[in-house]
């Protein structure tokens, strides 16, 4: 997948370099094609998002490579398996070594030779940065390649602390993707909305979900798609399930697409029958209040913690006016208030910057994209909590960019104003009336797709 210009990977390749100590090598393997059961069946392929920061390439067994000397010589290089014919026909085409090659590295490499070179570039390297998560055996190999060359685990280190600073900021080609992304998942949560009964199943709403996403143009959601009725929505990432939406309860949408390679992460709460009933409607509009506050407070400079604080106050007085006795805010939001969004759902980038003393929280700056997403999630058995309110959760998520003077809600249209709810879903009740049981209301494309 090559989303943005040679040049655009040319210039993150340049700016993770610069980040680079002298004697320094950084090295980011391709994810692992995992298996998914029995034998060649696996998983959807997603690559490294480092290795697609950096580069686009979307080959597994393949590594790349930056290295700066000791006297601040840089290369980059790309290794990568030879295309063949007959492996090709199973698994489909690869490049090629001649056509990576003009993908504007120093040198490309047959993925076999990765042991060889390295061997030659850790002469010169006092510093080893490896690539985490994406496939745990490649890492352990670069780990042991390191150590066998005498490097100490000391001088081992994550990539995460040279691309986070870079992934964090977005650039205004990667606000555009994810912009896009955003506007498919909303589409999507507005296109469920319209679907939603009693009788239907969490599943049966999940495909409505990623039949919009990819219709639209996304690869596929961003994470296992989130439908929780009723109950279910205690759990904080409760996977769709075969459990029927059930007339009466609320049902909670965590989902997000994906669109070349950036994520959207959106959550919306809404009766399943299409009205909130009273006791649902208080803790909803509560929590949409203190979403509201911390998405008004959004602007460069600020902290999570000024955001939770903001969170905090409005939640635990709510509650008190609900009748919740002594009990705070955070006895019912057990999660953050929001994170990093970008190629990870939850992207890279620490929440502290500095070291020892200097040590601070970070504030947001322009070209950041996060979530804001308050929840309350009232146990069924919480004998604390006043009966109507047992077994109700609720979360509302957006996705923000922040600007030079605020933020922009990059999922605004997402309907989440419960009149507004109300009225989509009694507009998608029509609609499937119209249709028949068993037909998917389908809203228009997304124009320009
Ligand atoms: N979808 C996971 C999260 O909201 O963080
Ligand atoms: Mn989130
Ligand atoms: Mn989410």
């Amino acid at each position: 997948m090559e989303t943005f210009k040679p040049e655009e990977y040319q210039k993150r390749r340049l700016a993770l370099l610069s980040l680079m100590p002298l004697g320094s090598t950084a090295c980011f393997p391709a994810a692992d094609n995992k298996v998914r059961n029995g034998t060649a069946n696996h998983y959807l392929y997603r690559q490294a998002s480092d290795v697609l920061y950096l580069s686009g390439f979307n080959e597994d067994e393949s590594t790349l490579v930056l290295h700066k000397d000791r006297a601040g010589k840089c290369q980059t290089l790309l290794f990568a398996k030879e295309a063949n014919a007959k492996e090709d026909q199973w698994n489909g085409a690869r490049m090629g070594l001649d056509a990576a090659r003009k993908l504007g590295f120093n040198r490309v490499h047959e993925s076999r030779q990765l042991k060889r070179v390295l061997n030659r570039l850790l002469k010169e390297t006092d510093r080893i940065f490896i690539s985490s998560g994406a496939n745990l055996d490649a890492e352990e190999s670069l780990i042991a390649t390191a150590a066998a060359k005498g490097l100490q685990p000391t001088q081992i280190h994550c990539t995460s602390r040279l691309t986070g600073p870079l992934r964090l900021v977005k650039s205004p080609e990667e606000q555009k993707v994810m912009e896009r992304s955003a506007s498919i998942g909303t589409h999507a949560h507005n296109a469920a909305m319209l679907q939603c009964h009693p009788g239907m199943t969490e599943n049966q709403l999940r495909a409505c979900l990623e039949y919009i996403f990819v219709m639209n143009g996304a690869s596929a959601p961003a994470y296992s798609v989130i439908v929780a009725g009723g109950e279910n929505a205690y759990v904080l990432h409760h996977p769709a399930d075969d459990t029927i939406l059930a007339d009466g309860d609320l049902v909670l949408v965590d989902a997000g697409c994906e669109y070349l390679g950036y994520a959207s992460d959106i959550t919306r709460t809404y009766p399943v029958n299409g009205v909130f009933s009273p006791a649902q409607k208080e803790i909803y509009e509560l929590v949409l209040a203190a979403q509201k506050a911390a998405i008004a407070a959004v602007k460069p400079g600020i902290t999570w913690s000024e955001l939770e604080a903001v969170v905090e106050d409005i939640l635990t007085k709510g509650l008190k006016k609900l009748g919740f006795r002594g009990q705070k805010a955070g006895d019912y939001m057990p999660h953050t208030l929001g994170h990093w969004l970008g190629m990870d759902v939850h992207d890279v980038g620490s929440y502290e910057t500095g070291k020892g003393k200097a040590k601070a929280e970070r504030a947001l700056q322009p070209g950041m994209v996060i979530t804001i997403e308050p929840g309350l999630y009232i146990s069924k058995s919480d004998e604390r909590a006043p009966e109507k309110y047992r077994g109700i959760s609720v979360r509302i998520e957006d996705d923000l960019l922040v600007t030079a003077d605020g933020a922009t809600v990059l999922t605004q249209s997402a309907f989440k104003e419960p009149a507004d709810i109300e009225e989509m879903m009694k507009v998608g009740k029509g609609m499937r009336e119209e249709l028949g049981e068993g037909q998917l209301v389908v809203p228009p494309r997304i124009r320009d797709c």
